[in-house]
């Protein structure tokens, strides 16, 4: 079976979007500074991170917030955040339409796992959004937390690590990319 990886943009304050994130500006307002290193400001460096991930996506997993935030016209278009790639959202009520590439998944976090453990076979499930990320950590379903680390403090927004509680969650770290553009790609094993 493939790796579970949560792969986030996030700013040194610890945020993955601005405050008032949603349709208008899905990484939030001032946010958007978080994916330059993905078009605007990328270095080789930067687009061989990248690369590695679009090689290696077998299947991608996320919460509703971050599906409303960018499916269709003006966002992902017919498809998902990797084109083809099959997502899987958990949500508490599926939309009545969506693009083919999607499943929604209403019985949780260790059923959406399974489902999108199960369809990426040997290749890797990557974790988008911060709730979804965060319960999957919390039920020891994570192997690796790859951050990439953006030169901004944003100030506000929805933060990649504020529902785990006080008990102490050990990582590895395995790589630091220093790429040139000023971000700092880090990728870490979670010791269990
Ligand atoms: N910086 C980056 O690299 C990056 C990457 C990805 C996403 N983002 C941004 O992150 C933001 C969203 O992150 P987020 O953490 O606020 O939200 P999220 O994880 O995308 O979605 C949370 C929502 O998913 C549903 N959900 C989550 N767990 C569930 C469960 N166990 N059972 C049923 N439904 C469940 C709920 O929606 P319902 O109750 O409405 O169904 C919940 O409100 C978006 O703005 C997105 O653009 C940033």
């Amino acid at each position: 079976m493939g790796n579970v990886a949560s792969a986030m943009s996030m700013s040194l304050d610890g945020f993955v979007t601005g405050p008032n994130d949603g349709r208008k500006h899905p990484l939030g307002e001032g946010g958007a500074v978080l994916h330059d290193w993905l078009g605007k400001t990328a270095t080789d460096a930067d687009r061989a991170v990248l690369q590695e991930m679009v090689d290696g996506a077998g299947t991608i997993l996320m919460g509703r917030r971050s599906y409303d935030s960018c499916v269709g016209e003006g966002g992902w278009g017919d498809g998902g955040p990797a084109g083809d790639v099959p997502c899987f959202v958990l949500t508490h009520e599926p939309p009545a339409e969506a693009p083919k590439v999607f499943t929604f998944v209403t019985d949780g976090i260790e059923s959406a796992v399974a489902q999108a453990k199960a369809a990426a076979g040997d290749r890797t499930v990557g974790i988008h959004g911060a709730t979804a990320a965060q319960q999957a950590l919390a039920a020891g379903l994570l192997d690796e937390i790859q951050v990439h680390l953006v030169p901004v403090l944003l100030g506000d927004g929805v933060r990649l690590f504020d529902l785990l509680g006080a008990s102490p969650v050990n990582l590895t770290r395995d790589r630091v990319v220093e790429a040139g553009s000023g971000v700092t790609h880090l990728r870490f094993r979670v010791v269990r």
